[in-house]
């Protein structure tokens, strides 16, 4: 299918009958930014109710790794399906669960023997991982980032940071969370220059946090993630993760990186945190890793992930079909989406920067791989965030066939499926250089 085909006004009517439907049944908590309603997909391109062709840049919130329906990962789908839905492997035992332990103890991005729980998505991921940091190191305390996005579930919500409206009417939060600056270096958070950083954004935790509010011995992990996703795909400076890693080794505290939207290939490296050279001691992981069917994955040091029988469990988590659709989903990731993200995602980058000089609103074009965000303002000086532009920019591209969405306040964010070419990245580019023209 050629994307994009806008053949219909949008919404269309099918789409429009269905939002309509949808308005008075589905939660009104969801976060709808324009109205596209799904057909079906292939590649990086879906089709709408009504027929019309968009490419995608959305990949259903950096899910869809493989593309939409990968005919591989539906094969190992219908294989299992015909086999067996559901043991719980909780209870029982089959294969795929422990052939995805396998896989995990080989890909995960840190050393030694590790072992991996299982469940239906990132929030669950980070839920276990809060939980194995606690009963591992026997202390309470918890350490974020602002800025972060774990999840919604109340011990990960205790963690996100990203927005006010995530957290309001549901507090109080777990006790014993405490916040810190991410090093957000477009607007470094301690007015300092990329090029002299030492990653002074973390004096606050080692000085403050970790002196006035609860004590390193205390505290049991520090989640953080490798790329900040939701928060407006900010990559930090390299030290940043260094001196994280440094610090929380001093205090014995685990260091656990949520590569829920970072890894599983999106950066162009299995996972985000293995740009910068660091092995924490945890990972979370869910999104991409089954291509589109609900599952986390929470890998541990197999030191550190040594809980008793009854401890934790999930009667759904590692269903055997997303097991294999997430063993079908490695294989085509090590075969070559991996590195299909490192290089269209440099060269879209490439392309993303030369539309930066055209336009004065794009302040930042940062990334890596496929995971790539533009952040508008409305000043490059003062970098005054261009919220209600990006806004206009979003719904520009979807008018123009183009799926993508924001992140943060003010910035877009390009999230595609991994199979992305470099013809659909300069299309998708040249869409968002007409969108933005179009202010
Ligand atoms: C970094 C990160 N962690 C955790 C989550 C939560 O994942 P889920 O929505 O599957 O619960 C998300 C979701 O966007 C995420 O981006």
């Amino acid at each position: 299918m050629d994307a994009p085909l806008i053949k219909t006004p949008l919404p269309g009517p099918k789409a429009k009958a269905i939002i309509e439907r949808d308005a008075k049944v589905v939660s009104t908590s969801y976060t709808r930014g324009y109205p596209f309603v799904m057909a079906r997909g292939t590649g990086a391109v879906v089709e709408d109710v009504d027929g019309n062709l968009f490419l995608d840049c959305a990949a259903g919130i950096a899910v869809n790794s493989t593309g939409h329906s990968h005919p591989l990962v539906v094969a190992a789908i219908v294989e299992q399906a015909q086999k067996f839905l559901h043991m719980s492997g909780t209870d029982f035992y089959y294969e795929p669960q422990v052939a995805l332990g396998e896989a995990f103890n080989e890909i995960a991005p840190f050393s030694g023997q590790k072992r991996s729980f299982f469940s239906n998505s990132g929030t669950e991921a980070i839920e276990a991982a809060i939980k194995l940091a606690r009963y591992s190191t026997k202390r309470y305390g918890m350490i974020a980032f602002l800025g972060s996005f774990h999840g919604r579930t109340l011990g990960s919500l205790a963690l996100t940071s990203s927005k006010a409206i995530q957290r309001k009417g549901f507090g109080p939060m777990q006790a014993g969370t405490f916040h810190t600056p991410y090093a957000t270096c477009y607007r470094c958070p301690v007015g300092l220059k990329p090029e002299t950083c030492h990653a002074e954004c973390l004096d606050f935790l080692e000085q403050q946090v970790l002196v006035h509010l609860i004590s390193p011995d205390e505290v049991a992990g520090v989640v953080v993630e490798s790329i900040q996703g939701e928060g407006g795909y900010v990559v930090p400076a390299p030290q940043f993760h260094e001196r994280l890693r440094a610090l929380t080794k001093k205090h014995g505290i685990l260091l656990i990186a949520d590569e829920v939207q970072s890894g599983m290939g999106r950066t162009g490296k299995m996972f985000g945190i293995q740009h910068f050279g660091v092995e924490p001691d945890m990972v979370a992981v869910a999104k991409g890793v089954a291509s589109g069917l609900p599952l986390g994955v929470t890998t541990a040091r197999a030191e550190v992930m040594d809980w008793p029988p009854g401890s934790h469990a999930s009667t759904f988590g590692g269903n055997p079909v997303s097991c294999a659709a997430a063993m079908a989903t490695i294989g085509l990731l090590k075969e070559s989406l991996v590195k299909n993200a490192a290089d269209v995602g440099a060269f879209m980058m490439d392309r993303l920067k030369e539309v930066q000089q055209k336009h004065a609103i794009v302040g930042d074009v940062r990334g890596r791989g496929l995971m790539i965000g533009i952040e508008l303002v409305k000043d490059r000086v003062t970098k005054e965030r261009a919220t209600a532009e990006r806004d206009k920019v979003v719904e520009a591209c979807f008018a123009r066939g183009l799926l993508v969405l924001g992140a943060g306040k003010n910035a877009i964010r390009l999230s595609p499926p991994l199979v992305l070419t470099k013809a659909q990245a300069t299309t998708a580019v040249d869409i968002i250089d007409q969108a933005l023209g179009t202010l």
